[in-house]
């Protein structure tokens, strides 16, 4: 049996790269059993959907310096958060956003959940976002899959099947390796490996931490992974 990939070297990885984000403890902290805001986590997780991490670091800044609390954000005024939001586009976004806070702030006494099932339940919170919440904000093992999560478990497994069809053989790898420790760490450092090493043109696999277990990197279709279905 070849060796599996092993979270707890990713996680060595991210220890010595982990890229800084507003929005983020550094591991270091994290360690230490700092975790951040749950509402920081959301608020960058949702603007994160469609939007590169380099366009939302201003937008965040300015968002939470108006509103810190989800509580002052349930209590603004629409066209305030609408005004603040433009620019972001994808404006459905924006407006989930107002009601998931009055619902948080109204129905949860300004609590966010904790678990998958709560965090589902709220508007605008998929399961992309309730994963990224639970693990990060919360340090649940949750698995988040998100595109870079889907092209590195592709090219670790070697796996051809196309995408949209290949989505729920892609989640499952990342279900089994995601550990039960640091699984906040984990599900950023896999986002980090994708979108810094396991890139979808020209990937580092020279340097990348995983590259001895990766089949894709064996066989050399890496460059190839993940197969879409042609529109
Ligand atoms: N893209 C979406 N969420 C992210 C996160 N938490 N870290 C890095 N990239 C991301």
């Amino acid at each position: 049996m070849r060796e599996m990939p092993q979270a707890s070297d990713l996680l060595e990885w991210y220890d010595a790269h982990a890229r800084k984000m507003p929005w983020r403890i550094a591991p270091a902290d994290r360690m230490r059993g700092v975790l951040p805001d749950p509402y920081r986590v959301w608020l960058s997780e949702i603007m994160l959907q469609q939007t590169t991490v380099a366009a939302v670091k201003d937008y965040f800044e300015r968002f939470t310096a108006r509103w810190p609390t989800i509580q002052a954000l349930a209590d603004a005024e629409d066209g305030d958060v609408m005004g603040e939001w433009a620019g972001l586009g994808y404006y459905a976004r924006a407006r989930n956003l107002l009601k998931c806070a009055r619902a948080i702030a109204t129905d949860l006494d300004g609590q966010f959940p904790d678990t998958m099932e709560g965090l589902l339940a709220l508007p605008g919170i998929g399961p992309y976002t309730a994963a990224a919440i639970s693990s990060i904000a919360f340090d649940q093992p949750a698995t988040v899959v998100d595109g870079n999560v889907e092209r590195v478990m592709a090219r670790l497994f070697n796996e051809h099947t196309p995408l949209p069809e290949a989505k729920p053989i892609l989640t499952d790898f990342a279900t089994n390796l995601t550990p039960q420790q640091r699984p906040g760490d984990y599900a950023q450092a896999v986002m980090d490996l994708g979108a810094t090493i396991c890139t979808p043109r020209n990937p580092a696999c020279g340097i990348c931490v995983w590259r001895s277990p990766c089949l894709a990197r064996e066989l050399g279709t890496a460059a190839e992974l993940p197969q879409k279905t042609p529109k």
